[in-house]
């Protein structure tokens, strides 16, 4: 008879009691993990340009060996598009196109994370930049001496470049103007909806006082007195303040009838509104129009450069 020992129950592993103390709250949890990650997606950012300037500080490195080295007098040319540096700088900037224009792919996708479109896109004006170096270096530098179409072909690649510089300028710099003269955050279309509503009260008030004073002021003297948005200061945010001061600006106690006074503030509200939408309007329009022509340029570089490469080589 085999006696049949039962296992030992497994002894329990003793309770830990949590320290005293607050719990975190799930809003601290997240706002820790969005640290985290912001972190996260600064030393990708860093990562990049590091990246970046090592490729700019080679292709700088390969044009100076060619330039002083490899293609001196009598030995070659001088550095030009078809020597062996020539051919990697040129390839170089073939590769680094293919790269940068491929965010636009990944912008495309709206299932990707932010953090990485915000990765991608430091990666995109980095080696943007050292894709206009390198096909500046590539081509010897020669910009006015070259062959009319390949000489074309390197001011549209360096245009494509200024454009995308201009926009990051203007995608820094116009937001914060914006902000510092919108009351809330508007969208362009919301912007166009108030403009309009405003324009019809104008006209509505207009229609109401037929008077030519009344006319004369809001048409003519009033339109004079707005200055430019930004220029009013911390008061730009006080509207009430700015009216004020245009209203004893134009004299507008004197210009209009007493009974007309009121009336006579509410369009200079108006008329002020109206100047800081269009304005506003501005703004946006002007965070958008540069896109088309960067990625116009985009496009047209692509064919120009099957081009470029066809006629170096055959003809
Ligand atoms: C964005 C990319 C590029 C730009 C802007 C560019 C621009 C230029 C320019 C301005 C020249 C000088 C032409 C002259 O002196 O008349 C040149 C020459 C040359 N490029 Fe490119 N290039 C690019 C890419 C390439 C690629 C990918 C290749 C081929 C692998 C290539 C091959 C050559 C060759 C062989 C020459 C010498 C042609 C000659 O001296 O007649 N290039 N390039
Ligand atoms: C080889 C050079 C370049 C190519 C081929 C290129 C191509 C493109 C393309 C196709 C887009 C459109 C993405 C989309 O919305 O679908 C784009 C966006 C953008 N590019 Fe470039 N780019 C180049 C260089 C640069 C440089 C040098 C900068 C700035 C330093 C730059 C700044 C930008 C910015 C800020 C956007 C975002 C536009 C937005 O708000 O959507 N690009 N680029």
């Amino acid at each position: 008879m085999t006696a049949t020992t039962a296992p030992a129950p497994a002894a329990k592993p003793p309770v830990v009691k949590a320290p005293p103390g607050p719990t975190p709250s799930p809003t601290a949890k997240k706002l820790s993990q969005k640290t985290l990650k912001a972190r996260e997606t600064r030393w990708d950012k860093r990562g990049a340009w590091f990246l970046a300037f090592i490729t700019a500080f080679i292709v700088v490195g390969l044009w100076a060996l060619s330039a002083f080295y490899i293609d001196v007098a009598p030995k070659g040319r001088g550095p030009q598009g078809d020597t062996y540096v020539g051919y990697t700088l040129g390839i170089l900037t073939l590769v680094l196109y293919a790269g940068v224009a491929a965010y636009s792919m990944r912008h495309r996708k709206r299932i990707q994370k932010r953090f990485m479109t915000r990765t991608w896109m430091e990666a995109h004006l980095a080696f943007g930049l050292v894709a206009g170096l390198a096909a500046v270096l590539h081509s010897g530098p020669r910009l006015l001496s070259a062959a009319p179409l390949h000489g074309a072909f390197l001011i549209a690649w360096l245009l494509l470049i200024a454009s995308g510089i201009f926009g990051k300028i203007v995608s820094v710099v116009v937001p914060r103007r914006l902000t510092a003269i919108e009351d809330e955050a508007l969208l362009a279309e919301d912007v166009t909806d108030k403009q309009i509503a405003m324009r019809k009260e104008i006209e509505d008030l207009l229609q109401a006082n037929p008077d030519e004073k009344f006319a004369a002021y809001a048409n003519t003297t009033v339109p004079k007195a707005i200055k430019n948005p930004q220029s009013y200061g911390k008061r730009r945010m006080r509207r009430g303040q700015v009216v004020e001061e245009i209203w004893t600006e134009t004299g507008g106690a004197a210009a209009l009838p007493a009974d007309k006074h009121e009336t006579g503030k509410r369009i200079v509200t108006c008329l002020v509104e109206e100047r800081f939408f269009e304005q506003m309007q501005g703004y946006h329009w002007l965070l958008r129009a540069w896109v088309p022509i960067h990625v116009a340029l985009t496009t047209l570089c692509f064919p120009w450069l099957i081009i470029h490469v066809i006629t170096v080589f055959l003809l």
